[in-house]
């Protein structure tokens, strides 16, 4: 039997790659799957804690199983300004918030009502930035509440990986940031993980690899500790 480690947590946690619409037919997307972050959900509420999960393009399978979880809600917000607005309402009581989504930096800011056409030759899009969802969390942080992010990263060697995870750890004032390297072959869709863990001392307070079921076990394991 799973621990019961979380009994009682309240949890929120976004997972998945937000789609900003350009037109009826198209988006801009990135490679994000949702599966480290729905594993977050699973091993969080498999531990005991009541999870608001927020998922945005996550496929059908990747998020069954957190569907039928007992201590699971799911949310959709398939867009950046989505995602602000349903993190934003849930963190206020939650005791833990997790932001494992791929928020897209920029959307569209005139979607277009009809399919653009090609005919002109060339095409330019316009945009603008989006809020940094976990930025607006951590400077409305209720008292006691632990605040994670993710930073998915290419990254020469290892001592690239860890530098580039303390700044950002520091740049967006979370408590605990899950940083991985990302390329053409690592990182999305694959069912591994690997991560170093940074918090507030800025330093790499652990790492963890395998599935990515593991590394949210280990993710929660580093909350806990700073709880
Ligand atoms: O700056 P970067 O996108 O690498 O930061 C990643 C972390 O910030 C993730 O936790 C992601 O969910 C979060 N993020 C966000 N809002 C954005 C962009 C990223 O909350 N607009």
């Amino acid at each position: 039997a799973p621990a019961s480690d979380l009994a009682g947590l309240r949890v929120a946690v976004s997972t998945g790659g937000t789609r900003e619409p350009i037109d009826p037919v198209r988006f801009l997307g990135n490679r994000s799957s949702g599966k480290q972050g729905v594993a977050v959900a699973l091993a969080a509420a498999d531990r005991g804690a009541y999870v608001h999960l927020v998922a945005a393009h996550v496929d059908d399978g990747v998020l069954h199983e957190a569907l039928h979880h007992p201590r699971i809600a799911v949310e959709r917000a398939l867009t950046a300004v989505e995602m602000d607005a349903a993190m934003r309402a849930v963190s206020d009581e939650s005791d833990v918030v997790v932001m494992a989504a791929a928020v897209a930096d920029f959307s569209v800011p005139e979607v277009s009502d009809v399919k653009i056409r090609k005919e002109d030759g060339t095409f330019a899009l316009d945009l603008v930035e989006n809020p940094d969802i976990l930025i607006g969390l951590v400077e409305e942080r209720r008292p006691g509440q632990t605040i994670v992010g993710f930073a998915a990263e290419t990254a020469a060697d290892d001592g690239e990986l860890r530098e580039r995870g303390i700044r950002k750890r520091s740049r967006k004032g979370v408590d605990l940031l899950v940083v991985n390297r990302v390329g053409w072959q690592e990182g999305f869709e694959a069912s591994e993980n690997a991560v170093l863990f940074v918090d507030a001392t800025d330093d790499v307070a652990g790492q963890a690899s395998g599935t990515k079921r593991a590394v949210a076990d280990a993710l929660w394991d580093a909350v806990l500790r700073l709880r």
